[in-house]
């Protein structure tokens, strides 16, 4: 599968990272295979044996391969957090669908290279990423400078112009019962466009508007775990990666809107809308509801 990956990914950074993908996407689909102990890191936030067990790895492959690089990962690695590269590790994205056996996971790694000198609260920049779905051994990777890459095949963003013909991705949070005002735009988007799947892992979401197959993706109040490679995926393929209001992306956007670059002005505008107010219909009661199918069947 490495052996796939183009000549043009030549920093010598994404394809080592890759390996480490691999061989950590192995033992999440062993894990799969066998069924993983489940516990609760928070009321409702699900950690297993399997995204510790990863992290475990690829902290260990990352230094033996980068000795000198910084680690952020999700299970709690902090390393070297002042090196001039820095990876951030989601050893496990998507473990709620993980721990209940449903194949839409991912390994994720992005590198993040901050030039000495930079502030503690400014961004470098990312220059590599690997996301690994072990199920469906789809293995993606990009470079700065150099495009995205489906087990080899290079990645292009879909060409839909008209939100009404897209097809979308979001995410929730775990955390259920903290506030989250994501579901009013998923119920707008969904009657707006062809459907808005919402499959629960962030860097696979990112992936796949990388490879066309969503024509974008929103989501609140993700970290940069989940973000720093998918966000290289998506630009490198042709697409946009911002703020949802067309605002540039940073590390530590909490709220991101990735696009195919040609629905860039219809969604940060329906975002200004809706933040505005304008433009929310109102709930039907169900009675409300049974009258208009009944007018329309009718
Ligand atoms: C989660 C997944 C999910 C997204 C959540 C993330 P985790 O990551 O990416 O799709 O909606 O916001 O926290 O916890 O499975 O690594
Ligand atoms: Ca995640
Ligand atoms: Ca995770």
């Amino acid at each position: 599968m490495i052996s796939q990956l183009p000549d043009s990914l030549n920093l010598g950074l994404a394809v080592p990272a890759a390996a480490i993908a691999l061989e950590a996407g192995l033992l999440l689909h062993d894990f799969h295979e066998r069924g993983v102990r489940t516990e609760y890191k928070g009321d409702v936030d699900l950690v297993t044996e399997a995204d510790r067990a990863s992290e475990k790895l690829i902290v260990e492959k990352l230094r033996e391969t980068f000795p000198n690089h910084g680690i952020y990962g999700e299970e709690g690695t902090r390393a070297l957090l002042d090196a001039e590269y820095r990876w951030y590790v989601d050893p496990l994205d998507g473990t709620t669908n993980f721990a209940h056996g449903f194949p839409y996971f991912c390994v994720s790694l992005g590198l993040e290279h901050r030039r000495p000198g930079l502030r503690q609260d400014e961004d470098g920049e990312i220059i590599a990423g690997v996301i690994y779905q072990p199920v469906y051994n789809e293995l993606f990777v990009a470079e700065k400078g150099s495009g995205a890459y489906l087990n080899g095949r290079q990645l292009q963003v879909s060409k839909t112009a008209h939100l009404q013909e897209a097809l979308l991705a979001t995410g929730f949070p775990s955390h259920k019962r903290h506030e989250n005002p994501n579901i009013h735009f998923y119920q707008q988007l969904t009657l707006r466009s062809h459907g808005v799947r919402r499959a629960g892992a962030a860097a696979l979401d990112l992936a796949y508007t990388a490879a066309g197959r969503f024509d974008g993706y929103w989501e609140f109040n993700l970290n940069p775990w989940d973000t720093a490679a998918g966000v290289l995926m998506v630009t490198e393929a042709g697409g946009t990666m911002t703020g949802f209001e067309g605002t540039p992306f940073k590390l530590e956007s909490r709220e991101i809107l990735a696009t195919n670059g040609l629905l860039l002005p219809e969604l940060s505008q329906f975002f200004e809308d809706m933040f505005a107010g304008r433009d929310i219909e109102p709930v039907p009661t169900p009675a409300e509801f049974a009258a208009r199918r009944k007018a329309r069947a009718g």
